[in-house]
């Protein structure tokens, strides 16, 4: 099968797989609620990467200064934490008009901008960030689709070609063939914990050869959906490899907050490039992209990201400005909550016991929860889990071939077709791996980790149990 087939796929699955099982979902809660009795009373949803649908409660910071931005007499009375008045006030001055109802700068409020860099460059040991080359948007997908926009050109004889991983957060994969252009995929190696290879990249590019006309490459680290995080030593090799194939490096790392791995830590692209030193760190084109969708904050309803740009043409900035100023700019209260994000309370402030409070048990319990899914899943006949580090769990699932076959009959690829009895039996609503592109032949699915440690247990027990009962079925 060739690439440009995968990509045709990969729309199709969507629409076929995964918008079959959100109806099925439906149906299944409102019988629930009609009474009718099933073997569970709730359905467990962690087919997102969604934290607070899969229950994660919002952090109280976050909410109290939204909600003095949007509701101002709050800041009358003296039920808020005189740091949480302070930070709307401050806030609310750099609203037009001191309100959040106004639009603003089209690549943000420019203060938050600046709490944006200077949270990048902490991050990133002093590598210098600039609010100029920062723009916010509603959410990081939005303005990964507009650098897409720019770099495919949908009239280009041969098709402007991405690089993109195999398995890959859908979307983007849609972004890109939606344009036109043609995702290229390059395999992540499963059995060696879902690593990126160069040797892959420099064969997926050989085999584009003639099909297409390769501009970017695009990397998810931390991964999604392998949930996988990249090592040092791999990224200095892809930028490496982009310097000499001339490509514009896209780094989507929305899951770097959500790093619960044993010895694995997070680096991002802006950096190790700077520490690469020239010539590469002055001429790799890079844009990484950041949200308040992920992490501790789960902020996804809210709509707002950024995406920072490293070695862009001056002439080629200018042009994004004004590619970015077709959308006004991004919802207000998005934009509030990432400057929380990157700037929360710090230790003597009086919000940050409970800000620390909060935010530590959910990384408690995030770290659990990769544990116990790693355990479990290895535990189990026929499934096998490769370490947990970020934010996901892509098991792979070794489906009898009477279970493929019945798939067959019914319609559905053989991991849809696991998931959809999952969600009848057991109410469990995963994504099945082929809706991110999988090797021909192997059968995942995809967990998000970032649940509350009861809801993890109770999805465990029922996954295990019903595992158990259609591997049994089809042996
Ligand atoms: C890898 C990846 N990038 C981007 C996004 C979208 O983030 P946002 O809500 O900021 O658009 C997601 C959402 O699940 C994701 O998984």
């Amino acid at each position: 099968m060739s690439f440009l087939q995968i990509s045709s796929n990969v729309q199709k699955m969507k629409q076929l797989e995964s918008s079959a099982l959100v109806r099925t979902t439906n149906k299944i809660q409102n019988e629930l609620r009609q009474g009718v009795v099933k073997p569970y009373k709730e359905v467990i949803n962690v087919c997102w990467g969604d934290p607070h649908m899969a229950g994660v409660k919002p952090l109280s910071f976050v909410r109290q200064v939204l909600a003095a931005c949007l509701y101002p007499q709050l800041l009358e009375g003296d039920k808020l934490l005189v740091d949480v008045k302070q930070r709307a006030q401050r806030l609310l001055k750099t609203c037009v008009g001191g309100s959040v109802g106004s639009y603003t700068s089209t690549a943000g409020i420019p203060e938050i901008a600046q709490r944006v860099s200077e949270f990048i460059q902490k991050r990133d040991g002093g590598v210098p960030s600039y609010p100029e080359n920062i723009y916010i948007s509603p959410g990081s997908q939005w303005s990964l689709a507009k650098i897409l926009n720019i770099l495919v050109n949908p009239e280009a004889s041969p098709r402007t070609g991405v690089l993109t991983p195999v398995p890959c957060h859908i979307t983007t994969v849609l972004s890109i063939t939606g344009m036109g252009a043609v995702a290229i995929p390059y395999h992540l190696n499963e059995e060696q914990g879902w690593t990126l290879q160069v040797e892959e990249l420099q064969r997926a590019l050989e085999a584009a050869k003639g099909l297409c006309n390769p501009v970017a490459l695009y990397v998810i680290n931390p991964g999604n959906p392998a949930g996988h995080v990249q090592s040092r030593k791999s990224m200095e090799e892809v930028i490496h490899f982009v310097s000499e194939k001339k490509l514009f490096l896209l780094a989507d790392e929305v899951y770097q907050d959500c790093v619960y791995g044993e010895n694995v830590e997070f680096f991002s692209y802006k950096r190790v490039l700077a520490e690469l030193g020239p010539p590469l760190s002055d001429t790799v084109e890079l844009a990484s992209f950041h949200s308040a969708s992920k992490g501790f904050m789960g902020e996804c309803g809210l709509r707002a990201g950024y995406v920072e740009l490293v070695n862009v043409d001056p002439a080629v900035m200018k042009h994004i400005y004004t590619f970015f100023s077709t959308d006004s700019c991004a919802p207000v209260l998005g934009q509030i909550a990432l400057e929380v994000m990157v700037n929360p309370p710090q230790p003597g402030d009086p919000s940050y016991l409970i800000y620390n409070k909060e935010t530590q048990h959910i990384k408690t319990t995030l770290k659990q929860n990769a544990r116990r899914i790693f355990e479990v899943i290895n535990n189990l006949q026929d499934f096998s889990c490769q370490p947990v580090e970020g934010a996901f769990a892509f098991p792979r699932i070794y489906l009898p071939p009477k279970a493929i076959q019945r798939a067959k009959e019914a319609g559905m690829q053989p991991d849809t077709y696991y998931c959809t009895r999952l969600l009848e039996e057991a109410g469990v609503l995963l994504s099945p791996g082929c809706e991110f592109g999988q090797k021909e032949g192997t059968y995942h699915i995809r967990l998000f980790i970032m649940t509350p440690q009861d809801i993890m247990v109770e999805l465990l027990k029922r996954l295990s149990t019903f595992h158990v009962k259609f591997i049994k079925e089809f042996s």
